[in-house]
């Protein structure tokens, strides 16, 4: 099978990095083209402030970066970790030039004819991508990830949404510092302190979540109907978000049956024996105090591609629980939920 030559946008971001990083030796993929803007012009070795303790990828140090434009760009496929304004107005006219386009940003994670995935939890949504097309006239198409917060929870929420009647989730992050892109948070903001807000955070939280747990009707998704509540923390660690979360069940919750649900969840992905697919989605711990942020952060069979779930005890009542999780920002929580969405878009035919 040929390898398909990928484009990516925003190469020189924290996210940007990570994918260039997970596809260094992707068996499907091969990175063709890397974009900027200030870095445009560049040798990417030069100009990249790498961050990850693997160097640089050696097949990219000598690649020069290019303006973020479409005739600029030769590939199979977009992967973009373009900042959100960027995003809504380049990512179309990539799309438009038919290119497929595979987004980080929150963009347009929101339009009704954009599919929003996590390939475990909700695959079928890539059929957004038909009516997408027609709609808009466009050859190429975009499809989106969610949130790095909201990919963690979906994941864990998904096989208990499928044995329970979700009524009310409430949710608490701590998120690491690198959610925030490069140089983000300043350091004498975060060290020795949580700062208590994150822009627009919450409101992604809530919203994508009922999206991704929609049900796909014809061409349009019904959300979820359940409520969701967030509050967003700001954490001086470095990469990992970790959530505590309580839920509200219509019935009453067996907890032995929600640990097996946990410990046998497997999605599309693992069916298909996609490269970047973990053996299992969710790691459940039995430990008193795990998921821990720097203990937890890179497990699984595909490092930091697994959310690991622990302390799952009952909530205030017999129809309730409390669990907390673990899920890598960069790896799960953007550029690997990425890769394994492009992944499912090749196995799929839609690339
Ligand atoms: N960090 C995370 O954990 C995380 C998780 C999930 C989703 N995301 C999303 O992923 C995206 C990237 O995040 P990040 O953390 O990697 O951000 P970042 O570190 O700030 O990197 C931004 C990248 O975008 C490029 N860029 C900025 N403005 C541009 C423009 N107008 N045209 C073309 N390129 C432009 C920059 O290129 P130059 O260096 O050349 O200027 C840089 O490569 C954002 O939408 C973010 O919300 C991030």
């Amino acid at each position: 099978m040929r390898k398909l030559s990928v484009a990516v946008m925003g190469a020189t971001g924290v996210v940007g990095q990570r994918i260039c990083s997970m596809l260094a030796d992707h068996p499907w993929f091969e990175v063709s083209t890397l974009t900027g803007r200030t870095s445009a012009g560049k040798r990417y070795g030069e100009v990249v402030n790498w961050l990850l303790p693997t160097g640089v990828p050696e097949s990219l140090v000598n690649i020069r970066v290019e303006p973020t434009e479409p005739e600029r760009v030769e590939a199979d496929l977009v992967l973009s970790a373009l900042p959100s304004a960027a995003a809504r107005e380049i990512e179309p006219r990539f799309a438009e030039e038919g290119f497929p386009v595979v987004s980080n940003a929150s963009a347009h994670r929101m339009e009704a004819d954009v599919p929003l995935v996590v390939p475990e939890v909700n695959p079928e949504h890539v059929e957004l991508v038909e009516a997408q097309r027609r709609g808009r006239g466009w050859e190429g198409f975009i499809a989106t990830d969610p949130n790095c917060s909201t990919i963690n929870l979906v994941l864990a929420l998904k096989p208990l949404h499928d044995l329970l009647t979700i009524k009310k989730v409430i949710v608490t992050t701590m998120q690491a510092v690198s959610g925030a892109g490069y140089p983000g948070v300043p350091s004498l903001s975060i060290i020795d302190n949580v700062i208590p807000y994150i822009e627009r955070e919450e409101e992604k939280m809530q919203r994508e979540t009922l999206k991704i747990l929609g049900r796909l009707e014809g061409e349009k998704v019904k959300e979820a109907s359940f409520s969701v509540a967030a509050s967003c923390n700001r954490v001086p660690t470095l990469d990992g978000h970790l959530e505590t979360v309580y839920l509200e069940a219509e019935e009453e919750v067996d907890l032995e049956e929600v640990r097996e649900a946990l410990r046998g969840f497997r999605g599309l992905p693992q069916e298909l024996g996609l490269p970047t697919a973990p053996e299992n989605p969710i790691i459940l711990r039995e430990e008193r105090d795990r998921p821990q942020t720097r203990l937890d952060r890179m497990a699984g069979s595909v490092p930091g591609m697994s959310v690991t779930v622990g302390r799952l005890r009952p909530g205030i009542d017999e129809r309730s629980l409390q669990f907390v999780l673990l899920g890598h920002n960069t790896i799960r929580g953007a550029a690997g939920c990425a890769i394994l969405l492009a992944e499912l878009l090749r196995a799929q035919g839609w690339i």
